[in-house]
């Protein structure tokens, strides 16, 4: 007899993240990785070395459940309640939570297309119907969202501002689309590139989360603050929701050194500053050097420039793979004419806009 997993895992495709430094050393034997595909900053955060080190000591003994200290400080960060806040291994594992704690079977998940995979594969793994709604001029089209709501909807994810696109939604658009949303519909805002959108009329969720209740805002300390290898996330909520997600989650699931790390990367505002200036400074350069070469890209609010190639990438891709950069294919999404290109060290983005031409035989 042979041991069957279950059925509809049949029709999920694993997820396939950007390709790891580490793996193309092994696999072209290149010491310089430029690895420019999975929206992390080029800064390690090494003011933390002392904090590390320092939890070093206690690292047999299980971390703190709640995160009692980082759930302190960002509460008062942010001006919420404690008991408002949750926090995942990484953004992701709030996306999980949450479907697996409001998700029964026929329940169906709106979701833009393409954004980020995460909601579709777990929508599928907690067994949601999914209901895509196309990006309309690499925007969510949020009136057609409003119009794909049924009454068996029950989740509905909007990255804001989005991946892979970079647009982000306003203010006034988000509380317009709310209007139209019943009100025992769960909206999940992921805002993994809050820091990043340092835009006036981007959307105060918070002021939403009060008026509106239902309401989960998730945030990261992968991006702007540099701990993607950490993984920790966290999500603003009402206490009611709070409760739900805490009883779905693995009860230690965010380790010593990530509660440690993002409670000081909290009040290392210098280091979100330099973070910030040299993304716009560098995509800046981008922009530039891709008007020069006539290539469409998409003003982006986050730390990635989402890039119309016009033809199929995969050579474009496999080319820079074999001189050590790695792009985003959009392939996976479907997209195979466009690719992703995450902010890197200036030095990195040379390199790539360096080969790019050397591809397109342009000088
Ligand atoms: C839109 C969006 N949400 C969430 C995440 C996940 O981030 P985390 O590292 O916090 O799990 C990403 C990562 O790329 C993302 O692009």
């Amino acid at each position: 007899m042979t041991l069957s997993a279950k059925k509809f895992l049949k029709n999920i495709n694993i997820y396939k993240p950007g390709k790891p430094i580490e793996e193309l050393q092994r696999e072209f034997n290149i010491k310089e990785i430029y690895k420019l595909a999975s929206n992390e900053i080029p800064f390690p955060p090494l003011y933390l070395g002392k904090v590390v080190l320092e939890e070093l000591k206690n690292v047999n003994r299980y971390p703190e459940a709640n995160c009692f200290y980082l759930r302190k400080a960002l509460a008062k960060k942010l001006r919420v309640k404690e008991a408002e806040l949750i926090f995942g291994n990484g953004s992701d594992e709030l996306i999980i939570l949450a479907l697996r704690g409001f998700i029964s079977k026929g329940d169906e998940v709106l979701v833009g297309f393409p954004t980020f995979l995460i909601y579709e594969i777990q929508s599928q793994v907690e067994g949601a119907k999914i209901k895509r709604v196309p990006f309309s001029n690499y925007r969510y089209d949020l009136k057609a969202m409003a119009r794909a709501v049924t009454k068996k909807t029950k989740i509905v994810f909007i990255a804001n501002p989005d991946n892979p696109h970079g647009t982000y939604l306003s203010h006034r658009e988000v509380a317009n689309f709310l209007e139209k949303i019943p009100r025992d519909i769960l909206l999940f805002f992921d805002e993994a590139y809050y820091e990043f959108a340092d835009k006036k009329d981007f959307p105060q969720t918070l002021s939403f989360l009060r008026k509106r209740g239902n309401i989960i805002i998730s945030r990261t300390f992968s991006k702007a603050y540099g701990l993607a290898g950490l993984r920790i996330g966290y999500g603003i909520t009402t206490p009611e929701i709070g409760q739900v997600l805490n009883k779905v989650r693995e009860p230690f699931n965010v380790n010593r050194f990530a509660q440690k790390c993002a409670y000081s990367a909290l009040f290392n505002e210098a280091f979100l500053r330099k973070v910030k200036v040299h993304i716009k400074k560098e995509k800046g350069y981008l922009y530039k050097e891709f008007k020069k070469i006539d290539l469409e890209f998409i003003e982006s609010v986050t730390n990635s420039v989402l890039v119309n190639f016009k033809e199929d990438v995969t050579p474009l891709y496999d080319y820079l793979l074999r001189k050590g950069v790695i792009i985003r294919s959009l392939n996976p999404w479907g997209l195979k004419n466009f690719f992703r290109l995450t902010v890197g060290l200036h030095k990195e983005n040379r390199k790539f806009i360096h080969y790019l031409r050397k591809y397109l035989e342009v000088e």
